[in-house]
């Protein structure tokens, strides 16, 4: 995974602050270096509040960028006290923030390849960036984006993907929109109905046991490269706590009994399927 090193720490305004759904907050705010160099996948650290409580600064994956404008968003769950203090935060309030940090996702040089983005719940913040950056890249025609939730009013970004021209597909555990179950059996279903000697990446982010599903699911199918986005809780940011660790394979097996603890916030959170050790 690519890791490029531009990172700024700066005060960003806040130029929007909106509830796209229950609990789910999109934050826009004011940094052109941020804006110009973040790559889908990189996060930046948030210091939601000039206090002690909390004394760590929050990681949310880059959700957009507009260059142009020198703004970029953020799409976050409310979910503790971190994220209640961000969405407290009024337009023209100013949030320190350091980024873009992390490696981002590799979309090739294929313009032939097809792309398959899975999202679950808030994974969709870095899907959508990455949507639209494949969409400049190579165009959206191969493009497909596969957005899960538990139920309708739980999916994210649906009609920004629409927007980007990309296609998009939808599953709900509920079945109260689009396909009933799992959107890895979604995924599943879509890879057997695709010719897969074409060059076909496969990207997600979502709950971590969604994320191993699409990993053995691309495994089984042979897909040419899995990528993933690894949102585990961070403490330090900065690789001295061990606080965010995954077991990683030297040598990019499936079947790996010599793993090592890789860290999320520096060594991710983008990740090779084949790099992850499972067990
Ligand atoms: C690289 C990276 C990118 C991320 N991007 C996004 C994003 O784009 N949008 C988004 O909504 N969230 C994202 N997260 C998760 C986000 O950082 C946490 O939800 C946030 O830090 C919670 O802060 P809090 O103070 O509100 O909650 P806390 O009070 O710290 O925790 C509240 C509850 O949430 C749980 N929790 C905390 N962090 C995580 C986590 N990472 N994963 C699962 N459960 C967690 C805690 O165990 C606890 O039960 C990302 C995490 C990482 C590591
Ligand atoms: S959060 Fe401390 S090492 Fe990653």
């Amino acid at each position: 995974m690519s890791k490029p090193k531009n990172r700024v720490i700066a005060d960003c305004e806040i130029i929007e602050q909106t509830e796209i759904a229950p609990h789910v907050f999109r934050s826009a705010l004011v940094e052109p270096a941020i804006a110009r160099v973040s790559r889908p996948g990189q996060f930046v650290n948030v210091r939601v509040c000039d206090c002690y409580d909390p004394l760590l600064r929050r990681p949310f994956s880059v959700h957009a960028v507009d260059p142009e404008k020198g703004t970029f968003s953020l799409l976050y769950d409310v979910v503790g006290r971190g994220t209640t203090l961000l969405m407290n935060k009024r337009v023209g309030d100013t949030v320190n923030i350091v980024g873009p940090l992390g490696s981002s996702f590799d979309v090739g040089r294929n313009r032939g390849a097809m792309h398959v983005l899975v999202a679950g719940g808030c994974g969709a913040a870095p899907i959508h960036f990455l949507s639209d950056w494949i969409c400049r890249e190579h165009g959206c025609d191969n493009v497909t984006v596969l957005v899960g939730a538990k139920t309708g009013t739980g999916l994210l970004c649906e009609r920004e993907f629409v927007a980007h021209g990309v296609k998009v597909k939808v599953a709900t555990e509920d079945g109260s929109f689009g396909y009933k179950g799992l959107v890895t059996q979604l995924l599943q279903k879509h890879l057997a109905e695709r010719d897969l000697s074409v060059e076909t990446r496969v990207y997600s982010c979502g709950p971590m046991p969604m994320m191993r599903e699409v990993a053995r699911i691309s495994h089984e199918q042979s897909i040419y490269a899995c990528q993933l986005s690894l949102e585990r809780a961070m403490a330090c940011g900065v690789g001295v706590c061990m606080g965010c660790v995954v077991r990683a394979c030297p040598e990019h097996e499936a079947a790996c009994d010599e793993w090592y603890y890789s860290r999320i916030c520096t060594d991710g959170p983008v990740y090779n399927a084949m790099e992850l050790s499972w067990e």
